[in-house]
């Protein structure tokens, strides 16, 4: 692949008025322009980078199975403990030498290990990075499902597959889905694991200011609370979930306990705010007015409202959250990654006022929107 054949485009095009995009399209696709590029030194600069970054889009699929392999295989925690080559890991890990090479080879030129001059790979800072969040190496593993539903995806985007991912998570299919405690305790568990990335910003973004009690509505086993207990110790807290999840949690006495459902059961009265924290984006418009209804009446007037989940860029599509938060909640069925604007018009459909969105500083983890029950009713 020539670098000319790949001109400067990615987040700088997104800039350029649309009438400009043919011309610059033309431009950026004629033989004599990909010439100059390789000529002039700050245009062939910007080609090579952005044909690099488009051979990272083209390969991420690889590079997505070759960190399986890894985290399958726990390289990484193996190589964390004692450095090794290829010849000394292939017995244990029962995989021919030669090939092992290549994907510890492919390990390190993901900067997930390192290579020493000894032959031997290590832990790279990288691979440190990851192995000390286990919600990375749980979500990899779980990935293996997304992949599968996403082998045909020219299907997959017609909607002519039947997605296994949405029986991961059984509470999509309504109030008639037969839960057992297994897949419930088995989707907690991922929860919980990813939600300690999740607490950390959103107790970073979110202010208790005025606040006296708080309602987690689809708070899992209770990560978030706990962590906001500690904190705020002050706050009265509650958790409302399904009560198979609600059995399984193990909160301190002083939190409460309220198990139902959202789409049947009104929410407990008395909280002053309420935080849902990724439960809107597993579900379909008509779910999550009734959600953000019961909200509105379980909450006293100036009431506060919390939304937190990764949000879709709307108008400036985010490499991360158009393309993996929302392909993967439309392998859910029910779900949508929507954007703040589309949570927003929600919002004001249910009669909430003073809606803010504050994008995160990883809006891969998440992002915020809050809102208020007006004092007087509109
Ligand atoms: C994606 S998980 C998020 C859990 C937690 N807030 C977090 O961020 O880790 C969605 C949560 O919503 C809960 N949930 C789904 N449908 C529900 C319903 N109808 N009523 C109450 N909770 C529900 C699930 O049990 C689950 O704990």
């Amino acid at each position: 692949m020539a670098d000319a054949a790949h001109p400067p485009a990615g987040r700088a095009s997104q800039n350029v008025p649309a009438r400009m995009y043919g011309w610059l399209n033309r431009l950026v696709a004629s033989p004599g322009f990909q010439r100059l590029c390789t000529r002039v030194p700050g245009l062939s600069l910007l080609a090579r980078r952005e044909g690099a970054a488009l051979f990272g889009v083209m390969q991420g699929f690889v590079e997505s199975q070759a960190l399986m392999a890894l985290v399958e295989l726990g390289v990484l925690a193996r190589v964390a403990h004692a450095p090794a080559t290829a010849q000394g890991l292939a017995h244990t890990l029962n995989i021919p030498a030669d090939r092992l090479q290549v994907l510890l080879q492919a390990g390190a030129a993901m900067r997930l290990l390192t290579r020493r001059k000894t032959g031997q790979f290590a832990l790279s800072p990288r691979g440190a990075a990851f192995l000390s969040m286990p919600a990375l190496p749980a979500l990899v593993r779980h990935h293996r499902v997304l992949y599968a539903d996403l082998a045909d995806p020219t299907a997959f985007f017609r909607g002519e597959t039947q997605p296994e991912l949405a029986q991961f998570w059984p509470y999509v299919f309504g109030p008639g889905a037969q839960i057992d405690p297994d897949a419930t305790a088995r989707y907690s568990e991922l929860m919980a694991e990813s939600q300690a990335l999740v607490t950390q910003d959103a107790l970073a973004t979110l202010s208790f200011k005025g606040v006296q009690s708080l309602l987690d509505v689809g708070g899992g086993t209770g990560v978030f609370l706990r962590a906001l207990h500690a904190r705020e110790p002050r706050l009265q807290l509650a958790l409302f979930d399904l009560p198979d999840v609600v059995a399984q949690s193990t909160l301190p006495q002083a939190i409460a306990r309220h198990g139902g459902s959202f789409r049947t059961d009104a929410l407990p009265q008395g909280a002053d705010m309420i935080t849902l924290i990724r439960v809107l984006f597993d579900h379909a418009d008509s779910t999550v007015l009734t959600l953000l209804q019961r909200c509105y009446h379980a909450l006293p007037p100036g009431g506060r409202l919390a939304i937190v989940e990764p949000m879709s860029g709307g108008a400036t599509p985010d490499p991360h959250t158009d393309v993996y938060f929302s392909i993967y909640t439309l392998a859910m069925q029910t779900g949508r990654t929507r954007s703040a604007d589309e949570i927003a018009a929600l919002l004001g459909q249910c009669d909430f006022a003073e809606i803010k969105a504050k994008k995160g500083k990883r809006p891969y983890v998440t992002s915020v929107i809050e809102a208020q029950k007006p004092h007087s009713p509109a």
